[in-house]
């Protein structure tokens, strides 16, 4: 009998991306290395949602996949910073400026991708493709996918964060 298949958190095109590495391993629990490089590379960092679907989905317990996450030292947990600024970093968004979004934000705030400000308010991360291609260049702010962003949207929406919420 065939077992139900783990429903995707929601419709956002990077759960196909994951979706498609498994599939492409059969779903094996051999591949759960892998599968957690896409979940990094489509969402810059592991997001603990992300781990209990990769967990559900390959039918691993959730602590097997924690520990696995944790161990290897080129994954990235949940940033610490209040909010998560992932600038996609993959070809499209490279070619449209990626580069210089990401400049800006060392600029004016002093930090490099993988790194926290200093107040703790937001991170900073990068991603090789959110799956949003056609937007280029693409920025996930707090799990949002926005198109078409600029170095100075992007220092815009930091600057909310980091003026508003006192
Ligand atoms: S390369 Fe940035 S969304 Fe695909």
């Amino acid at each position: 009998m065939a077992l139900k298949k783990a429903e995707p958190p929601s419709d956002d095109r990077r759960w196909k991306m994951i979706n498609a590495t498994m599939r492409r391993h059969g779903y094996h629990r051999s591949a759960l290395i892998e599968v957690l490089h896409t979940v990094q590379d489509v969402f810059g960092y592991l997001e603990n949602e992300a781990l209990a679907y990769v967990a559900e989905s390959l039918r691993l317990p959730p602590s097997v996949v924690y520990g696995v996450a944790t161990f290897y030292h080129f994954f990235t947990l949940k940033p610490k910073g209040e909010h998560a600024c992932v600038v996609c970093t993959g070809t499209a968004c490279y070619i449209k400026g990626a580069g210089d979004i990401i400049e800006a934000v060392k600029e004016n705030y002093g930090i490099e991708p993988g790194e926290t400000s200093e107040d703790g308010r937001f991170s900073l991360l990068t991603a090789r493709c959110v799956g949003a291609c056609s937007l280029a260049p693409a920025v996930v702010y707090d799990g949002e996918v926005a198109g078409y962003q600029s170095p100075e949207d992007v220092i815009n929406t930091i600057g909310e964060w980091t003026e508003n919420d006192a």
